[in-house]
């Protein structure tokens, strides 16, 4: 897709994968609605605008849109639906609320982020979606079940929705994301960021790779890894 102009929602948008996915987006020309709980500090630019929206709450996606609308018009193009989170620990004792709020964020709110662009991108006939699982949904990891059962939820939806409106011309890719040097690992005790990960800035260029390929090529599924992770 040529990405001038072209309106891209990015969930979970202060930091991260999604921060960087927003300022890739914002490069290559297009209008970025970032949404999310809290606004990226710092990123002021022009065709970048904020929606505050928790991703759990479906009225609250339905508000996010409305806003985005009203401000940027009706078209929506791209949705990246970043927005997500992972706790750990074993099965025997891990947490309902921890879990439901792992399947509240990571699969129910990509789903209400999909259902309500999908009448737009329909309409238009044109729309590219674009949903961040991880190695998490590829194989399983120990003391990590919750994550990895919403991330491979997250598979399956994304590899059954392709099916579903390529016809309609929408594209549906699902990202599977190794280690990155992000946020993400604060809410994991025992395990750290650090350099040997990839950086969010090479998983954004590679999603806007493929954004930009070409009208009738779907890259449909990506795998990303760090080359020495243990260095
Ligand atoms: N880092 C990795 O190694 C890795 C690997 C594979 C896949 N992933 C996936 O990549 C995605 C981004 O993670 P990250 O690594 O960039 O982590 P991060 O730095 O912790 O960023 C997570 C983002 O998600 C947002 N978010 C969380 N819950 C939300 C909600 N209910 N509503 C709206 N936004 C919400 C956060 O917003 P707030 O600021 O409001 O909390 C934040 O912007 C996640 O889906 C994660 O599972 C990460």
């Amino acid at each position: 897709m040529q990405l001038e102009g072209k309106t891209a929602v990015v969930t979970g948008v202060s930091k991260g994968i999604g921060r960087a996915t927003a300022e890739a987006l914002l490069a290559a020309g297009a209008v970025v609605a970032g949404w999310g709980r809290s606004a990226p500090s710092g990123l002021a630019h022009a065709r970048f605008h904020f929606f505050a929206c928790d991703v759990r709450d479906e009225n609250a996606v339905a508000a996010a849109l409305a806003a985005t609308q009203r401000t940027l018009g009706p078209a929506v193009h791209v949705l990246v639906n970043n927005a997500g989170l992972g706790l750990a620990g074993a099965v025997a004792g891990f947490g309902t609320a921890e879990w439901k709020l792992m399947f509240d964020t990571n699969v129910h709110g990509l789903f209400y982020c999909t259902r309500v662009v999908l009448p737009l991108m329909k309409a238009q006939q044109e729309g590219h979606i674009l949903n961040i699982s991880s190695i998490a949904g590829l194989v399983g990891i120990e003391n990590m079940a919750g994550y990895c059962a919403t991330k491979f939820a997250v598979r399956g939806f994304s590899q059954a929705l392709m099916k579903e409106v390529r016809n309609d011309g929408i594209k549906v890719s699902c990202f599977y994301p190794g280690s990155t040097q992000t946020n993400f690992f604060d809410d994991i005790p025992g395990s750290e960021a650090n350099a040997s990960m990839m950086q969010p800035e090479d998983v954004a260029a590679t999603i806007l790779y493929t954004l930009q390929a070409p009208k009738n090529f779907l890259i449909a599924d990506v795998e990303m890894r760090p080359l020495q992770p243990k260095r």
